[in-house]
C-alpha cells in the first residue's frame, strides 16, 4: 500500500530580481554547485564552512559516522557562547543583539556587549551555585531576555540546558527534570500572557518536591507576584547577578560536548530527550540562518516561536546571534491588546525578516485583513514559515497581505531532531511553489522510500528519510540510546527516518504531507490529512480545518473534519454539504470527509500544534480523553464534545 499524494498545486513564484541581486546566494547555479560539493565532498565542504568560526583547537576529523552515531568536527575545541558573543565584540559590540519587547510594551535592547556581560555574570553565578560542565540545568521561563542569557551562559560553561516550555504543568516539569537529573532550575516569579500572570515559580515548587537532584532554583523577578522562596535553596537572579563579575573566560569545550537536551513527544507517553552537541549544531544553525534568512547586518529579524521549542533555540538564540544579527524577542500573545499587535510591532521596530508558523497565519486570516492593513509593513523583505505543512491558500494570503506580493517565502521543513533546517528554499535562488518546502539545504541527502526500502518515483508518496549524517543532527535520546536507535534508525537500517510522509515532484521539490501517524487510510487509499485540510481551507468560509481518521466498518477509516469558520459565516447542513463537495472536487470522491463538525476553535498545544490525538478520540466517540494538560484552551474540548 502506498501513501497517496493528492495535492494539485502548480503555481511557481521565482525570487524577485531585486532580492536576488543583493542576496548572499544569487543564482540557481551557485546553489547547485555548493549543494553538489556538499554531497560529493562532504568533509571538504564542512571543513571549509567551519573555518568561519572560532576554534580554540581546529578539528582533525570532520565527520565520524558509525550509524546511528555521528561525531562532527572531532578533536575541535570551541565554545558556542564565545562564537555568539565574544567573537562579535570587536566588530559589533554596540549593535543590538536582542531587542526584547514585553507584553506591556516595555522595550529593552541588549547590545552584543551588554548581552556578553550578562551572560558572563550568569555563568559566574551558576558556577557559584556549584554548576559546572556536564551538569544539567532546567529552564522553565517565559519569553524574557534572561531566558536567552541563561541558555548562553549554560553553553558558555558547558552545562547542558533543558528548556521546558512555560506551558507545561508541574508533573511534566518533574518528569523532565528527573529524566535529565537536573541540578539547578532557572525560572521566574510569573510570566505575562494576555495581561494575566502565569505563576511559573509555583509550578516549579510543586514539581521539585519530587526531584531529588535539584539543589537550587534561580528566580527572575518579572511579574512581582507573591511567591515562596525556600531559604538556602531558592536564589533571586538579581541578587546573584549583583555579586558576581561581568568577566568570564569561555572554556574550550570539545566539539562533541553536549549542548542541550530538548524533550519532544513521541508515540509513547514518555517524552524523548533529544540531545544536541556543540560544534555540529553551531555550524548547522549558523549556516542555515545565514543562507535561508539571507541575514545581513542591517536586518531586524523576528522569529515568533517560544524558546521552549527547538525553533526558539536554533532561530531566536543560537543561529542569529552566531551570525551577529539583531533578533527581536516578544514576550506575549499575538492578540494582546488586540489582533494588530504583530503588525504594529513590525512597523515600530522596522522588522525585515519575519518567521512564524502556519497555524499563526491561519489565525491572522481568521482575524481579518483589516489588522495588517492598518500598518506599514514595507520594512519586510523576507517571510518564513515552520512547524507544519502550509496550505497553499494560507501561503498565498501570507505572500499577498503580509508580503505585498513581493517578499519571498521560505517554507522550512525540519524537526527538533534535525537541529536546523533541512528542506528549504534559498530566498534569492529558489522559485517557490505554495505548499512545498522545495529543496534540500547543503549537506542534506533526503530520500523518499517505500515501505520496502526502495525509492519512490517522482510524485509517488512515501516515507521521508535522510540517508547521510549532517552536522546538527541529534546524537542520541538522553539516557536511552536503544530508543534512539529504534525510533530513528531501525525502520531503514542506518538511515534516519523522519516519521513524515512526503513526495518529490518532477522538479525534485519536496512536499511534506505530515506525520505518517496522521496518514489516514480510506478504502485502501492512504491520504495525508494535511492535503484534505488544504482543500477545505480553500473554501471561502473556512478559517482552519483539522482532519482525522476514525474507524469505519466499511472503509477501514473515514475522515472527520473539524472546521472553524471565518467571521460572517455560520455552519449548517448546506455548508457541510458544500465543504464535502469541495474536497470531492479538489481531490476525489474517496477523500471526502464523512462528517464535518463546526467549532469555535481547535484543541491546540500552547505551541500552536493541533492536538490530533484528541480530535481522533472525539471523532471516534471516546469519552475519556486522557492527558489534556498541554492544551492552550481547555474549554475548546467541551464545545467540540457537544
Ligand atoms: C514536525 C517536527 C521544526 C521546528 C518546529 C517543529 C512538521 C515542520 C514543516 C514544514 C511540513 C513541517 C513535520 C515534522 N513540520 N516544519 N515546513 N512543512 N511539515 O518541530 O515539534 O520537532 O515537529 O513538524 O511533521 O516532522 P517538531
Amino acid at each position: 500500500m502506498s501513501i497517496e499524494s493528492v495535492s494539485r498545486e502548480s503555481r511557481v513564484f521565482p525570487p524577485p530580481a531585486s532580492f536576488s541581486e543583493r542576496a548572499h546566494l544569487k543564482t540557481r547555479e551557485e546553489y547547485e554547485a555548493m549543494y553538489q560539493r556538499s554531497i560529493e565532498d562532504r568533509d571538504g565542504f564542512w571543513r571549509e564552512q567551519a573555518e568561519a568560526f572560532h576554534w580554540f583547537e581546529a578539528p582533525e576529523t570532520i565527520c565520524e559516522w558509525t550509524p546511528p552515531h555521528a561525531k562532527w568536527f572531532v578533536g575541535g575545541k570551541t565554545n558556542l557562547a564565545y562564537n555568539c558573543l565574544d567573537r562579535h565584540l570587536g566588530t559589533r559590540g554596540n549593535k543590538a543583539a536582542i531587542i526584547w519587547e514585553g507584553e506591556d510594551g516595555e522595550v529593552i535592547t541588549l547590545t552584543y556587549r551588554q548581552l556578553h556581560r550578562d551572560v558572563c555574570r550568569a555563568a559566574n553565578a551558576m558556577e557559584k551555585l556549584g554548576v559546572g560542565a556536564g551538569d544539567r540545568v532546567g529552564i522553565y521561563m517565559g519569553m524574557v531576555p534572561e531566558a536567552a542569557v541563561i541558555m548562553l551562559a549554560c553553553a558558555r560553561i558547558g552545562a547542558i540546558h533543558t528548556v521546558i516550555f512555560g506551558g507545561f504543568a508541574a508533573d511534566a516539569i518533574r518528569d523532565r527534570l528527573n529524566d535529565a537529573e537536573a541540578k539547578l532550575v532557572v525560572t521566574q516569579d510569573g510570566a505575562w500572557r494576555r495581561g494575566k500572570v502565569i505563576p511559573l515559580k509555583a509550578q516549579v515548587d510543586k514539581a521539585i518536591t519530587d526531584c531529588p537532584t535539584v539543589k537550587h532554583t534561580l528566580v527572575v523577578k518579572r511579574a512581582q507576584n507573591e511567591i515562596d522562596m525556600e531559604p538556602g535553596r531558592d536564589k533571586w537572579w538579581h541578587d546573584m547577578m549583583a555579586v558576581v563579575s561581568g568577566k568570564h573566560e569561555a572554556p574550550a569545550l570539545d566539539s562533541e560536548h553536549p549542548l542541550f537536551i530538548l524533550y519532544t513527544s513521541g508515540t509513547t507517553g514518555k517524552p524523548k530527550g533529544v540531545l544536541h552537541t556543540t560544534g555540529g549544531y553551531m555550524v548547522g544553525t549558523t549556516l542555515t540562518s545565514k543562507y535561508v534568512f539571507d541575514l545581513r547586518d542591517e536586518d531586524v529579524y523576528w522569529c515568533t516561536a517560544d524558546v521552549g521549542w527547538i525553533t526558539g533555540h536554533s532561530y531566536i538564540v543560537y543561529g542569529p546571534l552566531s551570525n551577529g544579527a539583531t533578533a527581536l524577542m516578544y514576550e506575549g500573545a499575538p492578540n494582546h491588546p488586540d489582533e494588530g499587535r504583530f503588525w504594529e510591532m513590525i512597523e515600530r521596530h522596522g522588522v525585515t525578516i519575519f518567521y512564524t508558523a502556519p497555524t499563526a497565519i491561519r489565525a491572522f486570516i481568521k482575524w481579518g485583513e483589516r489588522w495588517p492593513m492598518e500598518h506599514d509593513l514595507t520594512s519586510l523583505r523576507l517571510l518564513g514559515t515552520v512547524g507544519e505543512p502550509i496550505n497553499p491558500e494560507a501561503w498565498i494570503w501570507y505572500r499577498n497581505v503580509i508580503g505585498r506580493g513581493e517578499c519571498p517565502i521560505v517554507d522550512t521543513w525540519w524537526q527538533t531532531e534535525t537541529g536546523g533546517m533541512m528542506l528549504t528554499p534559498i530566498p534569492g535562488v529558489t522559485p517557490t511553489k505554495p505548499g512545498s518546502c522545495t529543496l534540500p539545504f547543503f549537506g542534506v541527502s533526503p530520500k523518499i522510500l517505500r515501505e520496502d526500502g526502495t525509492e519512490a518515483e517522482a510524485n509517488e508518496g512515501g516515507l521521508l528519510v535522510i540517508d547521510q549524517p549532517w552536522p546538527s543532527m541529534l546524537r542520541t535520546v538522553w539516557g536511552d540510546d536503544e530508543r534512539f536507535r529504534q525510533q530513528y534508525f531501525s525502520k531503514f537500517e542506518g538511515k534516519y527516518f523522519t516519521g513524515d510522509g512526503a513526495r518529490r515532484d518532477e522538479d525534485g521539490y519536496f512536499w511534506v504531507m505530515g506525520r505518517v501517524d496522521d496518514v489516514v487510510n480510506v478504502s485502501g487509499h492512504r491520504l495525508g490529512t494535511a492535503e484534505v485540510e488544504s482543500a477545505l481551507v480553500g473554501h471561502k468560509a473556512v478559517a482552519e480545518a483539522a482532519v482525522v481518521g476514525r474507524p469505519d466498518e466499511l472503509t477501514g477509516q473515514s475522515l472527520v473534519a473539524f472546521v472553524t469558520l471565518k467571521g460572517g459565516f455560520s455552519g449548517g447542513d448546506a455548508l457541510k454539504a458544500e465543504l464535502i463537495d469541495q474536497v470531492g472536487q479538489e481531490i476525489g470522491k474517496f477523500a471526502r470527509p464523512s462528517d464535518v463538525r463546526f467549532a469555535d476553535g481547535l484543541p491546540k498545544t500552547r505551541s500552536g500544534k493541533i492536538m490530533r490525538r484528541l480530535l481522533k478520540q472525539l471523532a471516534a466517540g471516546v469519552t475519556d480523553l486522557g492527558d489534556t494538560t498541554t492544551l492552550e484552551d481547555a474549554s475548546v474540548l467541551d464545545k467540540l464534545r457537544q
